[in-house]
């Protein structure tokens, strides 16, 4: 999908397929030189990672195994709450392992700092986060993240991953959507 297969839907584009890329390159070679030697467990968190887990594990040298979780934030619409849900566990034991969580994007960073805790509380060696997107403003728990790709203003996006009612994921490009979108 491009911008122009969204007709009047797209509000503006905040982060192009180039920039992305860009930073995923960066990202990727922080990484590698952070856990040369190792073994890393990547645990993407479903849906929204699916993206940048597929783009950053693909330019890593180093030696990974994914692995996926779902999980749900109870709340209304956009809004997370804090009360998480597992709805689809690892497979994999966290004993000894590196774990480096993969995320779409940090908003209050309740859901992420909630999937820490329980991370840790499995025995790892180490669990570091990284995020592709991170809202400053809107934080209400820190959440100590390793690796962020863009610090974004406190609004609403879509694509790379990202939905609204579950549309637009397969934007290649991160976006607003014009208020119409909503209000329909
Ligand atoms: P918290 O607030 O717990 O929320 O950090 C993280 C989860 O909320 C969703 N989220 C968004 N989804 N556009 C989206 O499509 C956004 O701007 C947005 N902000 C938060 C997302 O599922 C994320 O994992
Ligand atoms: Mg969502």
């Amino acid at each position: 999908m491009n911008p122009a297969d969204m007709g009047d839907d797209l509000e503006r584009v905040l982060l192009s397929e180039e920039q992305i890329n860009t930073r995923l390159d960066e990202l990727a070679e922080q990484i590698d030189a952070d856990y040369a030697g190792k073994d890393v467990l990547v645990v993407g968190v479903l849906k929204g990672a699916v993206m940048v887990m597929a783009d950053l594990v693909r330019r890593l040298h180093t030696s990974v195994e994914m692995d996926w979780m779902a999980v749900s934030s109870y709340g209304s619409g956009t809004k997370s709450s804090g009360v998480v849900r597992i709805l689809k566990d690892l497979d994999t034991d966290l004993i000894g392992r590196h774990v480096l969580i993969v995320e779409d994007i940090i908003d209050s960073g309740l859901t992420l700092s909630w999937l820490l805790a329980n991370l840790r509380s499995r025995g790892p060696e180490s669990v570091e986060i990284a995020t592709m997107l991170r809202k400053p403003d809107a934080a209400k728990v820190e959440v100590d993240v390793r690796y962020v790709g863009f610090d974004i203003p406190n609004e609403f996006v879509v694509g790379y991953g990202l939905d609204y009612a579950e549309k637009y994921r397969n934007l290649p490009f991160v976006g607003t959507l014009a208020p119409h979108v909503y209000s329909a």
